[in-house]
């Protein structure tokens, strides 16, 4: 069963942006500006880039929390449908969205599993996932979910956490996640269960390689870029034109 993330959806901005002194949303901007290099090549040469200086793009945030990501799509001028199973996160993303100024017409967060999209095939121009995919109950599923509804030619993005290859930084690492974070995690949002949670799941979660095969297996080619030693990863990976 997946987490159920309306538990902590009050106080998980401020213990994410804690436990990653900041990085988190560095993260979430290269991913956000990776996501949407093909979308900015294909609109420039489709429409007049003089009179489009905005993307045009649609895309797709998958188990979208709190609405960070879509909202760093968002300031790069695409239209943002994000969507989770936590309709608390889903309500936060609606208000951050909205009192950041953007337009009602350009962002979407509706309650959905990333298993079961409820869109067509090739619906968007690009597809993130910041930290969520390490949430869904069958991965493969959900991946292949996410590449059905990439148009071909465009990107799809992820971060996820992981362990750190270096066996220097791995001490470090377990102490700050088995120790440290718990302890944040019932300090800040009064659960220490669910942040104990966290770094099992990280350390179970495939990385890497394996999860580069992974991507690869549902028709994208995908390369990966580590951030931080490896603690954070982000898959860049893209849907071959189809030929004609
Ligand atoms: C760690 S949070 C990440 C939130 C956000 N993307 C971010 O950048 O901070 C994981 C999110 O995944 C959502 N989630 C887990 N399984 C899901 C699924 N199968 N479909 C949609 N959302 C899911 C949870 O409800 C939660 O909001």
């Amino acid at each position: 069963m997946a987490y159920d993330f309306n538990k902590i959806a009050t106080s998980y901005d401020r213990l994410n942006h804690i436990m990653t002194a900041g990085m988190d949303r560095l993260w979430r901007r290269r991913a956000a500006k990776e996501a949407l290099k093909t979308a900015r090549r294909k609109t420039a040469s489709a429409t007049n880039a003089l009179t489009h200086s905005r993307t045009n793009a649609f895309a797709l945030d998958v188990a979208c929390g709190t609405g960070d990501m879509a909202i760093e799509l968002l300031k790069r001028g695409c239209a943002v449908t994000g969507v989770d199973l936590s309709e608390e996160m889903l309500a936060i993303a609606r208000r951050k969205t909205a009192s950041a100024g953007f337009q009602l017409s350009t962002f979407n967060f509706q309650l959905a599993n990333a298993e079961a999209l409820p869109f067509d095939d090739a619906s968007f121009d690009a597809v993130t996932s910041a930290f969520g995919i390490r949430n869904f109950v069958h991965l493969d599923k959900g991946l292949a979910e996410m590449a059905r509804v990439l148009k071909s030619g465009g990107r799809m993005v992820i971060l996820e956490m992981s362990t750190p290859d270096s066996a220097l930084v791995r001490p470090f690492y377990n102490l700050y996640t088995r120790r440290i974070i718990p302890w944040l995690g019932s300090r800040i949002a009064g659960n220490r269960e669910a942040y104990t949670y966290l770094p099992n799941s990280i350390e179970r979660f495939p990385k890497g390689e394996a999860m580069l095969q992974k991507l690869e297996a549902v028709g994208l080619r995908a390369e990966q870029h580590k951030f931080f030693f490896g603690v954070c990863r982000m898959y860049v990976c893209e849907k071959n034109e189809l030929m004609c």
